[in-house]
């Protein structure tokens, strides 16, 4: 006899991240090829061997004060607009826990990230899917009409993991005034590799708040630091829900020195561009137009399932987007990497097809 589970859970699916396989080229999780800036590692072990950071002290509140100040540097917005979490994952699971809770409503355009539908179904709460239009993009119309007087949250990724396309500055002022009582997650985790940001739709609407992450561009996957953009009376009950020291001190020194890089940031977004122009017009299929570090692509009549295993025997590890709900059997989604690795990338598509 085991102790029963909330019958919420019973049906959640493990998430499946980007696979890693040893020896091989990994463009399955959108990652930095160029790494964090050099100046993060000297910053990390210069901090440490200083006591700067004592690593048997919890985070200090001035570290996680002074980053919060850097980000409202960086974004243009006041630091009492920024909240910090573990990630995008991280700022997401606190934000769930705030709108989320018994029969309450999220409204998914699919396909997407898949860690929205399942923090929505830990909480307890209902997703309700939207298909996407052929190019991927939303039907405002549709999606309005999607929302009940259920609705906490609606999730719009911009750009949008796998599909790379983003939602326009009037979408997203037409849906938040037409769903006062849902939160408008706009989830901008690619946004240094598109031309615009939503962020000034914060300032203009109480329930539109923008997600970012340290993860993609900065190259700091690993350390696991993310952060939203908030109107201010959400960024306090915020700080009330999410677990105390969430970022941990080395990430918060890596953070900081990450956005000082600037040079960094301006490479690490140039190799992106180029790469991703030069494998939308190499690759010899449907490529669908990305503002992300990806591409995504149509193999059909192929399926993408054969097309993930004969690119992993060439050592080169891609995304299968059959996992993603809604996605059909037929696109693969592929990090932009080095200059090498995209001559990679074409060089097998090319021997495929
Ligand atoms: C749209 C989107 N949001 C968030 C994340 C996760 O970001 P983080 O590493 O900051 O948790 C990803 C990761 O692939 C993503 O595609």
């Amino acid at each position: 006899m085991r102790v029963p589970i909330r019958p919420a859970l019973k049906e959640l699916k493990e998430y499946k991240p980007g696979k890693f396989v040893k020896g091989a080229i990994k463009l399955s999780s959108n990652e930095n090829p160029l790494g964090p800036s050099p100046k993060v590692l000297t910053e990390i072990l210069e901090s440490i061997k200083d006591g700067e950071i004592p690593l048997s002290v919890y985070p200090w509140e001035r570290n996680e004060e002074e980053l919060r100040e850097e980000i409202a540097g960086y974004t243009g917005m006041e630091k009492d607009n920024i909240v910090i979490g573990a990630g995008v994952d991280g700022v997401l699971d606190t934000l769930v826990k705030i709108f989320i809770a018994d029969s309450a409503e999220a409204i998914i355009p699919v396909p997407t990230f898949s860690l929205y539908e399942s923090l929505v179904k830990i909480a307890g709460g209902k997703p309700r899917y939207l298909t996407r239009k052929s190019d991927f993009s939303i039907s405002v119309a549709d999606l309005s009409s999607a929302c009940t007087e259920k609705t906490r949250m609606l999730f719009l990724a911009s750009p949008n993991n796998p599909t790379g396309n983003c939602i326009s500055e009037d979408e997203v002022r037409e849906i938040a005034q037409s769903v006062p009582e849902a939160m408008v997650i706009i989830d901008e985790a690619y946004v240094e590799f598109a031309d615009s940001s939503l962020l000034k739709q914060v300032e203009e609407n109480e329930n539109v708040l923008v997600l970012r992450t340290f993860s993609k561009a900065f190259g700091l996957a690993g350390l696991r630091v993310g952060y939203a953009v908030v109107p201010k009376w959400l960024a306090s009950l915020y700080k009330k829900v999410s677990m105390p020291f969430t970022v941990n001190s080395i990430a918060i020194i890596a953070a900081m020195a990450a956005l000082k890089d600037k040079e960094h940031i301006r490479k690490s977004v140039e190799l992106v561009k180029h790469g991703r122009k030069f494998l939308t017009e190499n690759l010899q299929l449907k490529v669908y137009p990305s503002q992300a570090n990806f591409v995504l692509l149509d193999v059909a009549p192929a399926k993408s399932s054969d097309v993930y295993d004969a690119l992993l025997k060439r050592g080169i590890v891609v995304r299968n987007c059959s996992s993603f709900r809604g996605a059909g059997d037929s696109l693969i989604r592929i990090s932009v990497g080095t200059r090498e690795q995209n001559d990679r990338v074409v060089e097998a598509f090319d021997s495929l097809f």
